[in-house]
Formats: structure tokens, C-alpha cells, sequence
């Protein structure tokens, strides 16, 4: 594997969830193939697991590691033929091709700006550093999606599903702040690639881009979706349209036990951070169906699995 930005970077997705939960039952298999080899990850915004995770699957895998903050002071340019007269101090072009020779795989994180949709979907930032560096690189979350993130979901759903093909429903819920949409575009988009029913439900006006989506089923009305669910993830996101505003509060969209009640036992996921009794009720993110933390401890496999194939093929 050469790059890893979305699930078209893996040519069977199935097999790098098996590859993920092989890894857990024995994390060190691996150790010797990172000897000697170094994951640098540039954060251009803050991280508490990807950046630990991803840190431990590297150490499984027998790497060094070197992080670096970026989210102030070192303003890059990435326009192509720009005048760097401005505020830009560096090109991606010399920043990739330098880490390039430090590293042997690089990690990205970089949010979108939530002001300009066409902006933000052309994912500059994290297709800069795949055009410019000369070693793999692994998106830690990019503008529009948040691929380590789904596969650990993936792998979750795997570990905790009680029946074949179970239905899975994507829950819009509330939030004071308007937040990317780089999860749920993702979540969709392997979920359509398992062997899952898939449903998201938002409120109007929430509707995710139809290039994510596809024929993905929407109900507006979050009751009928959840009746039935084995796995409810809850999680806010902006809208399209005005771009990156709150335009919906409604605290009746929150995940609650009553929500949850309507469900087949359904299990309750969210990727984290997440805004206690706000997104989701504290009975339903304490109780005995809440999975985040296996969701959480995921990640470090997600992200060995992906950084295993980088290794295999150097
Ligand atoms: N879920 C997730 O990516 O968490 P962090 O923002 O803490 O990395």
C-alpha cells in the first residue's frame, strides 16, 4: 500500500479488518518490519487518540516515531506557481520532500476550514502530501474523511455483532459547534463495502454529499430508522448547505435510553470526542451496550494494519 487516504486505497477492505483483528490477537507478531524505519505525523489539529494509537501500532510494529504539532506559527502554502509574498514562510512542495527524508511513512491531520465546501472537498492538504512526498502517507483524518477511523469502526462492528448482515444506523445528533463532516462521510462509505444494512438519519437540511452517500437510505424521522438497529453511531456534523453552520439544536435527536429502547439491544458507537448529555445521554454512553472505548482501542490495529502493508512492500 502506497498512500491511505479513503477505503479506494485498499483493494479489499474485508481483508484489512481481518488483517486489524489478526493484529489484535497478536500485536507484536509484526515487531521486526519496522526496525530501523521511522513514522513522523504532522498534526495541523489536535488529537488525543489518533495521535496515541497510531503512535502504539507504530511501536508494535518496531518503529521510532516523531510527532510535530503544526496548528500555529509555521503557515505552509500549497498553491501551485504562487508569489510566496504573503504570510507563507514554506511550499508543501519542500516541507513533503523534506519529512520525506526523515521519515518512511508520514501521518497528516488537517480539518477542513468549514467556510468554502469546494475548498475543503478538494482535500488539498492531505492530496499535497501524497503528490510531494516520496515515502507512503497515511491520512490521520483530512478535510472530508476519516478512513483509520472507519476501519476501526469495522472492526468493531465484526467483534459485536450478534447476527449476520445487522443493521447499522448513522444518527445525526446535536452539538453547540459546527463539526466536519469527515466522519460520517467515511462511516458511510465502508459501511456501504460491509456486509451491513446501512441507514443514516438526520434532520432536514443535514444531508450528507451525494457522492458519499449513493443510495444509502435517509429518514428524517430518527425513531423509524433506530426500530430495529443492532449498532446506533451518533454523531453531529454541519451541513452542506449554508456550509459549516449550526442551523439545528434540537436536543429531541440526542441518543437517550428511550432512543436506544426502540433498537434490537441495538450497541451504541461514537467515534470520540463526544459532548456528554449533549450528543448522547450519560445513561447511554456509561451503560453495558456503549462501545466507544472499544472503538477507541481499535484504532492502534486500524492503524498497524494499514502501516503493516506500507512496510511489507518497502
Ligand atoms: N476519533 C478521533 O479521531 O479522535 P481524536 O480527534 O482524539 O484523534
Amino acid at each position: 500500500m502506497q498512500k491511505f487516504t479513503s477505503i479506494h486505497d485498499t483493494p479489499d477492505p474485508a481483508r484489512l479488518v481481518a488483517e486489524a483483528l489478526a493484529l489484535k490477537a497478536d500485536p507484536y507478531a509484526f515487531e521486526h518490519l519496522g526496525r530501523r524505519k521511522r513514522l513522523v505525523m504532522l498534526f495541523f489539529n489536535p488529537s488525543l487518540r489518533t495521535r496515541l494509537s497510531t503512535e502504539a501500532a507504530a511501536q508494535q510494529l518496531g518503529m521510532q516515531v516523531m510527532s510535530m504539532n503544526a496548528t500555529e506559527g509555521w503557515k505552509l502554502e500549497f498553491e501551485d506557481g504562487v508569489v510566496m509574498d504573503g504570510e507563507s514562510a514554506e511550499h508543501v512542495r519542500e516541507a513533503a520532500g523534506v519529512i520525506s527524508q526523515y521519515a518512511d511513512i508520514i501521518g497528516v491531520r488537517s480539518f477542513p476550514g468549514l467556510q468554502d465546501k469546494d475548498k475543503d472537498y478538494a482535500d488539498e492538504v492531505i492530496h499535497a502530501f501524497v503528490e510531494y512526498a516520496t515515502v507512503p502517507v497515511i491520512s490521520l483524518e483530512s478535510a472530508i474523511r476519516h478512513p483509520l477511523q472507519s476501519l476501526a469502526d469495522w472492526m468493531t462492528i465484526s467483534e459485536c455483532q450478534r447476527k449476520p448482515r445487522p443493521k447499522v444506523v448513522l444518527s445525526w445528533a446535536p452539538h453547540p459547534r459546527a463539526l466536519p463532516q469527515a466522519v460520517p462521510n467515511s462511516f458511510v462509505e465502508w459501511m456501504q463495502r460491509a456486509d451491513v444494512e446501512l441507514v443514516v438519519t438526520h434532520p432536514e437540511g443535514y444531508a450528507l454529499d451525494p457522492d458519499f452517500m449513493g443510495d444509502t437510505p435517509v429518514y428524517y424521522d430518527q425513531d423509524e430508522a433506530l426500530r430495529g438497529a443492532d449498532f446506533v453511531y451518533a454523531k453531529n456534523w454541519s451541513p452542506l448547505q449554508p456550509y459549516g453552520r449550526v442551523i439545528n439544536r434540537d436536543a429531541h435527536w440526542m441518543i437517550s435510553p428511550e432512543k436506544m429502547a426502540l433498537t434490537n439491544q441495538g450497541q451504541f458507537m461514537h467515534c470520540l470526542p463526544v459532548r456528554r448529555n449533549v450528543v448522547v445521554s450519560q445513561a447511554v454512553l456509561d451503560g453495558p451496550n456503549s462501545l466507544v472505548l472499544q472503538q477507541a482501542r481499535n484504532r492502534i490495529f486500524a492503524a498497524q494494519a494499514v502501516m503493516k502493508q506500507m512496510l511489507e512492500v518497502m
